[in-house]
């Protein structure tokens, strides 16, 4: 009986071994995976590893990490239009006028400059003249992309 009993233990304690030994795995598997996605700066990586790890065992991981990926590809490849550009970057001054900034439709106002030519708009908005900050402190969006927002911004009604 205590043979039995002994033999039982055993089994019980093989699986349960077993068992962290899986879950060891699975967590360093994920570690791996994890770091392997954080190249950039090891600190970083270093620094969230355990929870990131944590949140990918969790069982609405999946739901996350592709929610982050369609979110990152997004902001990569996603069109960035005059009209938004504009909306997010330039309205705040050339909405309104501030600072003497020429405003948005004001044909009278833009005629006077479209007569430097369009070059001259263009590198004013790359470069900044007066109150107008350089890119309209716009940050990852081409010179060509800017360009479109100038002969956007130029041409509106
Ligand atoms: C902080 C306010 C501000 C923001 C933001 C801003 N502008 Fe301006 N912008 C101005 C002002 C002020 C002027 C007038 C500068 C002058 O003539 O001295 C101006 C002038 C311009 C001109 C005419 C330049 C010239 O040579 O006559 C263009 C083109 C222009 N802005 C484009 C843009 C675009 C495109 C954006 C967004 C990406 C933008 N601006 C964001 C304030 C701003």
């Amino acid at each position: 009986m205590s043979n039995q009993n002994n033999a039982f233990k055993s089994v019980m304690y093989i699986a349960i071994l077993f068992s962290i030994l899986v879950v060891l795995v699975v967590a360093f598997a994920l570690f791996k995976g994890h770091t392997a996605t954080v190249t950039e700066d090891p600190d970083a990586a270093e620094r969230i590893r355990p929870s990131a790890a944590f949140i990918k065992m969790d069982n609405k991981a999946p739901a996350v990490a592709e929610g982050a990926a369609t979110e990152e590809s997004a902001t990569e490849t996603a069109p960035k239009d005059p009209a938004s550009i504009y909306a997010s970057a330039c309205y705040i001054c050339h909405d309104t006028g501030v600072a003497g900034a020429p405003r948005k439709g004001d044909k009278e106002a833009w005629s006077s400059r479209v007569t430097t030519g369009m070059d001259a708009l263009y590198r004013s908005a790359m470069n900044g003249k007066g109150a107008m900050p350089p890119r309209g402190n716009t940050t990852g969006i081409s010179d060509d992309e800017l360009k479109a927002v100038v002969d956007y911004l130029v041409n509106a009604d």
